[in-house]
């Protein structure tokens, strides 16, 4: 059964390997996944999913964040299939064929996410990028056509905010998986940085989130390990207080 600590994923958003072994070292028995994002992978190269592997424990997602011409992202997915990974971004983009090229190049053991709308995004920036109003008035609606492209494209889910979930499962399914950053724990004194769509992991977790990416809280935290039990906690009582509904 799924544990609270399986539904965190925590970034290794730190520039060196070797404050990732710090973190890989602290955390493994805490989150159930770690996430490399271009920062690290740009660093340390495909070396360091090794490394994440060998350490045990956690499942490694590779947050590389596709978006390029089909056929460029289904040879750079090939690639990362290789490595190994549970998961595997692509930005939802303009159109579902670069998604549907991730989806045949992971084959069966990595499960592609499309990135629907950054949570670090606002109303008023899908108004200056040129968006309909109906989006920037409401962004999950765009958040939805896109999660449905990634599903229509093959994808195993999406990332989105916690506010997002509720919608997407009940239009496209439990199982279509939704992974949320944008996390900002009570028990936590921290600010949303440059988050915009933020919710508490309880209100995630109640919207039902599969997983929680939770970065700076725990990595800036004075003690990381306390803050990934304390957020632990959290999640956990969360899920006793869930019904047995749609939701899991
Ligand atoms: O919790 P915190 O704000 O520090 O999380 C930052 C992390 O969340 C970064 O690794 C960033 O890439 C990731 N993120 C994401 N998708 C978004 C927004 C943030 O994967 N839509």
């Amino acid at each position: 059964m799924k544990q609270a600590r399986d539904y965190i994923v925590f970034p290794l958003d730190v520039p060196t390997v070797t404050e990732a072994r710090r973190f890989i070292r602290l955390l493994s028995d805490h989150v159930g996944m770690f996430k490399v994002g271009l920062e690290l992978f740009i660093s340390a190269g495909p070396k360091i999913v090794h490394y994440i592997h060998a350490a045990g424990a956690a499942r490694v997602f590779l947050d590389l964040k596709l978006h390029d011409i089909p056929e460029t992202v289904f040879r750079s997915m090939e690639r990362i299939a290789q490595l190994k990974v549970s998961f595997a971004t692509v930005h939802c983009g303009e159109t579902q064929q670069m998604l549907a090229s991730a989806v045949a190049a992971a084959g069966k053991n990595v499960s592609v996410l499309g990135v629907t709308v950054l949570t670090s995004v606002a109303p008023e920036d899908i108004q200056t990028a040129g968006y309909r109003q109906e989006y920037a008035a409401d962004i999950s609606r765009l958040v939805l056509k896109r999660a449905a492209a990634a599903k229509a494209a093959g994808c195993a889910g999406v990332v989105c905010s916690g506010q997002e979930v509720s919608a997407i499962k009940e239009n496209l399914g439990r199982e279509f998986i939704a992974v949320t950053p944008g996390i900002r724990p009570l028990s936590e004194d921290t600010t949303a940085n440059d988050q915009k769509r933020v919710t508490t992991p309880a209100q995630a977790i109640e919207n039902g989130s599969d997983y929680l990416v939770i970065g700076r809280p725990i990595r800036d935290a004075l003690d990381p390990r306390q803050a990934a039990l304390r957020i632990q906690r959290e999640i956990g009582r969360s899920l006793t207080g869930l019904d047995t509904g749609w939701k899991r």
